[in-house]
């Protein structure tokens, strides 16, 4: 069995997933972390590699950008290839003076106003939330790993690009986000339809306060620690 967007095998696929949303950092992580990754699925350049952390299996595979996206490859991942954890890897721009870049934050909701738990299930939430479990071994893995970690809603947001950003106070201050990135709602709403596990980390790469961003080579290179928080978890 295959997927119109993953060529993968039965049983190539392990339980849990890591989601970067960029394919490159993909193949980072299974070429920096995994032991013995393979290729499983690299239909469209998704670089979906599985191998093991710790000899416990995991997956990594790209969700590319935006939640049409993610909201496509968790589902299959979900659904066809009876994936029990995804947690998103992700990056994100900090709406709030207490983030600075490379922070490590942890969401515990993900606001949206995103037709997409609407459309694809009849969910009229605007806020989704992860799975506490796979949140509380997150918070267990960066405690170990003696990671800080901050927590707070995500604002899953359609659009990178604001003509103006007049609309931010009302997502800052009514919706309580504290960053924002482009996916978790509609990974949360395929979560909560299929009776999954889905969780989301991220490490600040700008800042709305500041105005300071990463370079694309930093912010590939610099996730190291969010990425190890998230594998720790895996092999939990
Ligand atoms: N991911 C990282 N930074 C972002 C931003 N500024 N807006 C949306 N998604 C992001």
């Amino acid at each position: 069995m295959s997927t119109p967007h993953n060529s993968a095998a039965p049983g190539q696929i392990a339980k849990t997933v890591l989601m970067p949303g960029d394919p490159l950092r993909s193949k980072f992580i299974a070429e920096h972390f995994l032991d013995n990754p393979v290729l499983v699925n690299n239909l469209r350049g998704v670089q979906g590699y599985t191998g093991s952390y710790h000899g416990v299996p995991v997956t990594v595979m790209a969700s590319g950008m935006g939640m049409p996206s993610i909201g496509i490859y968790s589902w299959e991942l979900f659904k066809f290839y009876d994936v029990d954890n995804i947690i998103r890897v992700g990056s994100a721009g900090a709406y709030t003076a207490d983030l600075n870049l490379f922070d490590v934050f942890l969401a515990d909701a993900a606001y949206s106003e995103s037709t997409y738990a609407l459309v694809q299930g009849g969910n009229t939430a605007h806020t989704l939330y992860p799975s506490a479990a796979l949140n509380a071994k997150l918070e267990k893995a960066a405690a170990k790993l003696g990671i800080e970690l901050h927590e707070g809603t995500t604002h899953s947001s359609d659009v990178f690009y604001r003509a103006n950003d007049g609309y931010l106070q009302d997502v800052i201050l009514n919706h309580h986000c504290k960053v924002v990135e482009m996916e978790s709602f509609a990974l949360f709403a395929n979560a909560a339809v299929l009776h999954k596990n889905a969780a989301t980390i991220l490490t600040v790469s700008d800042s709305f306060v500041t105005h300071q961003e990463t370079t694309p080579q930093e912010r590939e290179e610099s996730f190291t620690r969010m990425m190890q928080v998230a594998l720790e978890a895996a092999a939990d």
